[in-house]
């Protein structure tokens, strides 16, 4: 049986992010009130995904809050992915936009990695171009993935030592799991990539002190997969019949883990505020303000 006597925080990632917010909106305000442009994200949704749509939604309305400039351009289902790169290239030559997030997944046929390629990698904000990624593969990153930001954010919010840490990371997409990985090592955590293939899986897990799940498998990490004062990041979001679920189980954390995230008001908060953030410093280096 687990030894269930620890008190598990379940991460406020709300509060996190409206704090960081908060210090943003004062610095977007000082470039308007020294009348200035203010920072400018442009997304671009291609098909009618109405998650997607929810979610640039989400995007657009953070833009407003903290008195950023969004613009979206939208395609139908049938874009081909001509269409979209030219979206992409109108946006590159916008002066006035700083950050472009191409929301994914893409309709069928149209490449994300040709479409991310395409994006001029000053305005880079998903961190997704071979160049940014690589800055960040290279020890030298500018813009780094939004997702990645926040899991460092909230473990270093909670004061989870991630130096000499064994970190266990489960994934290993382009946007969560190769760059967590890569960002975790830089602070001298002791990482392991975890994916479908890998064997033993649980006595793995068995080894984090910070273990961060990013397949979206509903539920597959277990009770008796974490160590005793693990931080456990859950960033997986599985629709199951109308109800999201994480990658953990998350009841199943508490009185284990030292950190549990909660699938909602979690990692996704965070998440959009690292994209902010981002427009900020994408911002700063275009304009040298
Ligand atoms: N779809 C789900 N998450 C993301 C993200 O972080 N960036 C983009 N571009 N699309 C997404």
């Amino acid at each position: 049986m687990a030894d269930r006597t620890r008190q598990t925080i379940v991460v406020d990632g709300l509060a996190l992010a409206q704090g960081i917010r908060k210090q943003l909106a004062e610095e977007v305000g000082r470039y308007a009130a020294a009348g200035k442009r203010v920072p400018c994200l442009a997304v671009v949704l291609a098909g009618d995904d109405p998650a997607s749509a929810s979610y640039i939604m989400g995007k657009q309305r953070a833009c407003s809050r903290i008195g950023m400039d969004a613009i979206e351009r939208r395609l139908p289902a049938s874009a081909s992915e001509q269409d979209v790169l030219l979206v992409v290239e109108e946006l590159n030559l916008n002066d006035a936009v700083d950050g472009i997030l191409v929301q994914l997944p893409l309709p069928e046929g149209i490449s994300a990695n040709e479409i991310a390629a395409a994006i001029d990698p000053a305005k880079d904000v998903d961190a997704l171009h071979p160049t940014t990624a690589g800055k960040l593969l290279l020890g030298t990153p500018t813009l780094a993935a939004c997702t990645p930001l926040g899991i460092i954010e909230i473990l270093d919010h909670y004061e989870i030592e991630i130096e000499a840490a064994n970190a266990v990371v489960i994934g290993r997409s382009n946007i969560v799991g190769k760059p967590v990985s890569l960002m975790l090592q830089r602070r001298n955590a002791t990482v392991t990539m975890c994916h479908s293939k890998t064997r033993n899986l649980r006595e793995v897990c068995q080894q984090a002190d910070i273990l961060v799940a990013a397949v979206g498998v509903p539920r597959l990490v277990k009770a008796d997969w974490i160590k005793a004062g693990a931080a456990v990041i859950d960033v997986g979001v599985s629709n199951i019949d109308g109800t999201l679920v994480g990658d953990v189980d998350t009841d199943g954390a508490m009185g284990i883990a030292s950190i549990v995230t909660p699938h909602r008001r979690g990692v996704g908060p965070m998440t959009i505020t690292m994209l902010l953030r981002n427009t900020l410093t994408a911002y700063r280096a275009r304009t040298g303000e």
